[in-house]
């Protein structure tokens, strides 16, 4: 349990959890994607890819313009590590960029499908194996700094400011997938705690999301895992 005094990062860790999650279940989807599927799952598996590079480079965007320029100031030994990060977000950049393609090729029927499967199983393992270096990097060398140099007011006003000046963009898909980043009270607590017009947002937007995400994947549930509630 956090000391008073002692940022909750828990949030975070969820999210990259989370992350790693949808990425190996991804991974396996297009894996197991057969030709008869183009017209079906496998299109609302391209709109889901859609939102998730929404949340992926909405992520990025804050730690960048937010957590990692304050850390920097902040905590000088963290400069090289950070140096190494945004530069593995410049590489993910080139990866989100094409992934839409690749993943719209996956769902078009006019488009050989051998080719097109290889081409997704490939960039999602490309993205997987960044993303799952990259996050343990930022799990067990930089969100612990917030511990040992932060105040809990002080990550929380920097948290604060990281959401109100976000992009908000794929709206649709980022609401219900933060929330889903927590279960149970926690997951109570943190939509009570939301402004109103995102509880708002987030009540209109969930049954869509949850037909996508069975949609595309089938019904089971996202199983966030045990990191997520460190
Ligand atoms: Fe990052
Ligand atoms: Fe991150």
């Amino acid at each position: 349990m956090n000391q008073p005094n002692t940022p909750d990062i828990s949030f975070f860790f969820a999210v990259h959890q989370h992350m790693r999650s949808d990425l190996d279940r991804y991974l396996g989807s297009v894996g197991g994607a057969v030709e008869s599927e183009r017209s079906t799952r496998l299109r609302s598996l391209h709109r889901w890819t859609t939102g998730f590079i929404c949340e992926l480079e909405e992520h990025h965007f804050a730690e960048d313009t937010f957590f990692f320029p304050d850390m920097r100031r902040k905590v000088p030994s963290s400069v090289a590590i950070i140096d190494g990060l945004e530069a593995d977000h410049r590489r993910l950049d080139e990866l989100l960029a094409a992934w839409p393609g690749v993943s719209a090729n996956l769902a078009d029927p006019a488009v050989p499908f051998d080719g097109a499967k290889s081409a997704a199983v490939e960039l999602a393992g490309q993205l997987r194996d960044l993303l799952s270096v990259h996050l343990d990097i930022e799990d067990h060398d930089v969100l612990p700094l917030y511990w040992r140099h932060y105040t809990a007011a002080e990550y929380d006003a920097l948290q604060a400011l990281a959401v109100k000046k976000s992009k908000k963009k794929g709206i649709w898909f980022v609401a219900p997938w933060n929330v889903d980043n927590l279960e149970g009270a926690e997951r109570a607590a943190f939509l009570a705690a939301a402004p109103l017009p995102l509880r708002a947002i987030h009540r209109l937007v969930r049954p869509r999301y949850d037909r996508l995400i069975a949609a595309a994947f089938g019904a089971t549930p996202v199983a966030v895992g045990e990191t997520a509630k460190r």
